[in-house]
């Protein structure tokens, strides 16, 4: 048993475990750079929330392996294109922990054609899940990080949101759409925060922020052949995928306090594939 000093807060944050005493919910967080972020912010001392859809299986090994080295770790169900489910999932994850300081939307899919035979049950799929589930879940997540002053959300865009990719007419739009969405509630979240008087207040701020990670080696990535892939490889200046820790550690950055005059970016993690 360890035995805590009387009055020593023992979840403050110390420069080894920068977000203790933070909650994070990560969206998608149990598998591919999801997994990693939520590793990455657990190791930093966050609780994480973590979401999935599909794959329950996987959330629970993740918990399980997360409180297994001493983290916190609840796991909720959730579709993201659903307005509903991400009320649910947000209101979940402020019921279990009593707080929510760091929202991930990391959740995604693809689904490739090329936009002659794009049907528009492909389009909406993937505009609902890459670009609404964001707004779903940042509407009720801002609303209480303003009551509190404070708070950060990091929105998982991607490199073919900045350049474009045949078969991704969809998930490209989804992706620059997250620029678009990210800037504006940067910009929302300072305004709210000044009307409160609480822009100079000295604590960690508002910000809303997107990383744009390049092709990242995830699941995500099996249905591209290899030749394809090989091709890719070497359009990038290292010659090789980037891992999903690379993200992640773009993302914990930004979560922590001292990032706080940091607001409304896009961040790159690929390689340099492009500049
Ligand atoms: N891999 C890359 O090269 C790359 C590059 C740039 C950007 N990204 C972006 O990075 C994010 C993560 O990608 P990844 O490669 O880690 O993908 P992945 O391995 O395919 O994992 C996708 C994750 O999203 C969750 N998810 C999918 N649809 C969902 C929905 N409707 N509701 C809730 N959760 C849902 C999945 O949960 P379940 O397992 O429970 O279904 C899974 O955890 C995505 O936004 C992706 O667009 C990836």
């Amino acid at each position: 048993m360890t035995v805590h000093a009387p009055g020593l807060d023992v979840r403050a944050s110390s420069p080894a475990r920068p977000l203790a005493g933070k909650v994070a919910l990560v969206t998608g967080g149990a598998r591919g750079i999801g997994a990693a972020i939520s590793r990455r912010l657990a190791a930093d001392g966050a609780t994480i929330a973590a979401g999935y859809r599909r794959d329950r299986e996987r959330a629970l090994e993740l918990a399980a392996e997360l409180e297994a080295g001493g983290s916190v770790c609840s796991v909720h169900q959730g579709h993201v294109g659903s307005a509903y489910d991400c009320e649910r999932v947000i209101a979940e994850a402020l019921d279990r922990h009593g707080r929510l300081d760091i929202l991930v939307n990391n959740a995604g899919i693809t689904v490739d054609k090329p936009v002659l035979r794009m049907g528009s049950d492909d389009w909406n799929e993937v505009l609902s899940v890459n670009l609404s589930g964001t707004f779903y879940l940042s509407k009720p997540a801002l609303e209480h990080m303003i009551d509190r002053g404070s708070g950060r959300i990091v929105n998982i865009s991607s490199i073919i949101g900045q350049i474009g990719n045949i078969g991704q007419a969809n998930y490209a739009a989804a992706k620059s759409g997250l620029f678009g969405l990210t800037m504006t509630i940067a910009r929302e979240a300072a305004h709210a925060l000044g009307k409160a008087g609480r822009l100079d207040d000295g604590g960690p701020g508002l910000t809303v922020n997107a990383v744009a990670p390049g092709f990242i080696a995830t699941e995500m990535l099996a249905a591209v052949p290899e030749r394809v892939l090989d091709r890719i490889k070497q359009q990038i200046p290292f010659k090789r995928l980037g891992r999903p820790e690379d993200v992640a550690r773009v993302v914990a950055f930004l979560c922590d306090d001292a990032s706080s005059y940091v607001t409304g970016q896009v961040w790159a993690v690929n390689g340099g594939m492009e500049m």
